[in-house]
């Protein structure tokens, strides 16, 4: 099966990982001899509640049976998409009232552009330095390393750039800005949190200029650190919420969420402002929906600052500089960027995955299903400073 990933699945980089895969299921993926590799990295962020959690598989057999796709987006009224906007609005503030589901998270950051654009009629868009908002030519405009989208020039114009966490750049966002899209913890840039206040300046200013906040919660979102989004946490409410990966524990997804008088942009001027054939699907509409059901019904998003606090305790060596992130968001740096690599090819031979991060190449990613049990993560954290113990000798 290797050889055929390799030839006829294009590629993204010149050494894939190849694990060939024959199932998964709670925190373990197994290969193909049978072998089981304990997850921390949860399909990037996206396995909320470990790999195919009973109640999830259910909701999507079930809807299956029912009807899958019926029509595009926004025409026909089906249960699962408004049940689960219905009760995700439940969870939200005021002005997160209305949600535009989409299939992917960089087209939830298009989607968002265009409603800005469009709510404001001012075309800037502000992004930071070291941001990863996906990989369409809209969300790559926004991507804060050159390196990365250089070669696909021309991209959106009128989009600038702010250092994250400076308050001084705060002053470049202006009545010209349609959007400000920051990620609410930066993801690919190192798993950097917003230092005291910092979202509370960047609100400030935007309601100043009337500039749309727009907060990419795609990966810390869905309980990744211990509250439903992270933004809570920090006392603050955008204009425009972006979501995915976790959303659907395991399928694709994603949506943006805005007051339903701001959506309302996207009806009229021009109709079908934004639209989409399979935003909404009913199978992955019932597995939100069953996700979200069983964050709200469990203890899992309360045991999430415990888990963290175990890693925090267990991942202590020399060779560890600092552990950056929040809740099961963590990114411990090591010494140098060979070392990290080392790790994680290692520790995959070893049977635990984890995963590297964008733009830190020192850091291993650690972002394990929030399901994990305390003695998956003693395991696998054993695993890494045995591994970082015998690249020393
Ligand atoms: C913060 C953030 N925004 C956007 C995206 C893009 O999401 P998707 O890969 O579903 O398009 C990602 C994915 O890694 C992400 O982490």
């Amino acid at each position: 099966m290797k050889e055929d990933f390799l030839k006829f699945q294009a590629q993204t980089s010149p050494h894939p990982l190849a694990m060939e895969v024959s199932k998964a299921k709670g925190s373990y993926i197994y290969d193909e001899k049978g072998q089981p590799y304990l997850d921390f990295v949860a399909g990037v962020s996206a396995c909320t509640l470990g790999h195919c959690h009973p109640k999830v598989v259910k909701a999507i057999q079930e809807q299956a049976e029912k009807y899958m796709h019926v029509m595009v987006y926004g025409e026909y009224a089906q249960s699962p998409a408004v049940n689960y906007t219905k009760f995700l609005a439940s969870l939200l503030p005021p002005n997160l009232q209305s949600t535009y589901l989409v299939n992917s998270g960089t087209e939830a950051i298009e989607g968002a552009i265009k409603l800005a654009r469009r709510a404001t009629g001012r075309s800037e868009l502000i992004a930071a330095k070291n941001a990863y908002h996906g990989n369409t030519m809209g969300s790559l405009s926004l991507l804060g390393k050159e390196e990365r989208k250089g070669p696909f020039r021309p991209l959106l114009p009128d989009v600038s750039f702010i250092n994250y966490n400076d308050d001084e750049d705060l002053a470049r966002i202006t009545s010209k800005t349609a959007g400000v899209v920051l990620e609410t913890i930066q993801g690919g840039g190192g798993f950097i949190l917003p230092t005291a206040n910092y979202l509370k300046k960047v609100r400030e200013r935007c309601h100043e200029t009337e500039a749309l906040l727009i907060l990419d919660e795609i990966q810390p979102g869905f309980g990744r650190t211990g509250t439903l989004f992270a933004f809570e946490q920090y006392e603050i409410v955008p204009d425009i919420l972006v979501i995915g990966k976790g959303m659907a524990s395991g399928m694709p997804v994603g949506a943006f969420v805005a007051s339903i008088e701001l959506m309302s942009h996207l009806q009229q001027g021009p109709k079908l402002g934004h639209i989409t054939t399979f935003g909404g699907n009913p199978v992955i509409a019932a597995a939100s929906l069953a996700t979200l059901r069983e964050l709200q019904e469990t203890n899992i998003m309360l045991e999430v600052s415990e888990k963290e606090q175990l890693f925090r305790e267990l991942l202590q060596h020399e060779n560890i500089l600092e552990i950056r992130g929040k809740g099961l968001m963590l990114a411990p740096i090591l010494k140098t960027a060979e070392m990290a690599n080392h790790v994680i090819l290692t520790c995959a031979k070893k049977g635990l995955i984890l995963f590297w991060l964008q733009f830190e190449p020192r850091a291993l990613r650690i972002s394990p299903p929030l399901t994990i049990s305390k003695k998956e993560i003693e395991e696998g954290c054993g695993m890494i400073l045995e591994v970082i113990n015998m690249y020393e000798q």
